[in-house]
């Protein structure tokens, strides 16, 4: 995103050309942003150690237009569901490119699962025996809780430690592969999802100690190889102005010394790196467009917009922080404003107070930052509100990449019993 004489512009495309063509509120992600941010994550590891692989948490943003660019990068595709598996197919990556780490699986989700041939990453030991009744896979992996977890959205988006509902504790880890060894699959990973939205560099090399600790010991116990070493995703962005981002090179750096000395500790034979991204490969890349359509001045000063907790969950769902920008007006004098989209609850009401243009008015377009990942995947059709369109933009062009919901969508699959009609 750009300023140019205070107006804003996406991408080489004006934030007024996007909402003029293809209304509002609208998801807006930059092509070229999203293939830097790919390239910059790959050559920190991949400068330092190869066999290095990224794979895409498509949960992150899952319009196959964004999976699609980030796959022609060369990334595989982390899935959390049968769906989301469907979906990387179709964007041409399948069987082991795609790693299938869902939790509290159904025998379905298993069924369905195996017929893709995707790599089952499994939350829980007790999740195998059920797996191999279905079939023995070649290979497998273990999602491990090392214990801790830590993340930037308060406890909210903890995805590891002891009140984590996710992975295999570390006491029942031996257990798991040995079960897995004994029942004849012979490849194995490893895997943990540390938390997410961390932008402390420390922090990963001190979890992936943790998670080595307990993975190589257990290799050395049963005889066995560890074919990847899956550090999970988590790596954050800022989301407050002037908030420090991650350092990507010195993450890179410790994590890496981390991992050659602990498999040099254990004897292991060198696995391949692998990490599976969301936020920090699409999260600065996608905006929200969305337009003033009132200005209340009551107990407080409100700007009503179009952006809703139903286009944008993360403030009401985590208290999370999105920057917002006012098109035409960011040089103006600041006041006291808050901001809320059109939803019956208060806790659309996102912005309570911020320092925002006085002379916003309505009609004008605000730009919400930092929207690219876990923003359109959640957003959902309240109040009869449609999920908005999204649309690609790159040097001055752009695509509509999803149409806006239509009525006609949110009533599809409805039914009502005879004794109802009129
Ligand atoms: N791998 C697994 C198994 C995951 O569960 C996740 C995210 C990722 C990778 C990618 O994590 P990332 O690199 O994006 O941190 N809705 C929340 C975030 C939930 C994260 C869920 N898991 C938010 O809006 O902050």
């Amino acid at each position: 995103m750009e300023l140019q004489y205070g107006r804003i512009w996406i991408g080489g495309v004006s934030a007024q050309e996007l909402a003029e063509r293809y209304g509002t509120p609208l998801y807006v992600y930059d092509e070229t942003r999203i293939r830097k941010n790919y390239g910059r994550v790959r050559d920190a590891f991949e400068r330092r150690y190869r066999p290095f692989r990224l794979f895409y948490a498509i949960k992150a943003c899952s319009n196959p237009a964004i999976a699609r660019i980030l796959r022609q990068e060369g990334a595989g595709i982390d899935a959390a569901s049968v769906n989301e598996i469907l979906l990387a197919r179709r964007i041409g990556a399948e069987g082991e490119d795609v790693i299938f780490t869902g939790n509290y699986l159904s025998d379905e989700d298993l069924r369905e699962g195996w017929k893709t041939g995707a790599i089952f990453n499994l939350d829980d030991a007790s999740t195998l025996p059920r797996l191999l009744r279905i079939g023995t896979p070649p290979i497998i992996s273990f999602r491990i809780n090392p214990g801790y977890g830590r993340s930037n959205v308060g406890d909210y988006v903890t995805n590891a430690g002891p009140d984590a509902k996710f992975g295999v504790h570390p006491d029942q880890v031996e257990g798991a592969y040995r079960a897995a060894r004994d029942a004849g699959i012979r490849r194995f990973g490893v895997h943990m999802m540390p938390g997410s939205c961390v932008t402390d560099a420390e922090y990963f090399p001190y979890v992936l100690e943790l998670l080595m600790d307990i993975a190589g010991p257990v290799a050395r116990k049963l005889g066995i190889e560890y074919e990847f070493i899956d550090l999970g995703g988590g790596l954050g962005i800022p989301y407050r102005p002037g908030e420090p981002a991650l350092d990507l090179e010195r993450t890179a750096e410790s994590v890496v010394a981390q991992f050659r000395g602990k498999t040099k500790h254990y004897g292991l034979r060198p696995p391949t790196l692998k990490a599976e991204l969301g936020r920090i490969l699409v999260g600065d890349a996608g905006w929200i467009i969305g337009r003033v359509h009132s200005l209340k001045r009551g107990y407080r000063s409100i700007i009503g917009t179009d952006i809703g907790m139903n286009v944008l969950a993360r403030p009401a769902l985590y208290g999370a922080y999105h920057h917002v920008y006012v098109d035409g007006k960011e040089e103006a004098t600041r006041a006291k404003w808050g901001l809320c989209g059109q939803i019956c609850e208060n806790t659309d009401f996102w912005i309570r107070e911020r320092e925002l243009p006085a002379s916003i008015e309505v009609g004008d377009l605000v730009v919400v930052e930092n929207a690219g990942a876990y923003g359109f995947v959640m957003s959902y059709p309240y109040n009869g509100r449609l999920r908005p369109a999204e649309v690609l933009v790159r040097d001055g062009d752009s695509w509509l990449i999803r149409e806006r919901e239509t009525f006609e969508d949110t009533i599809r699959g409805v039914r009502i019993p005879d004794h109802l009609r009129v």
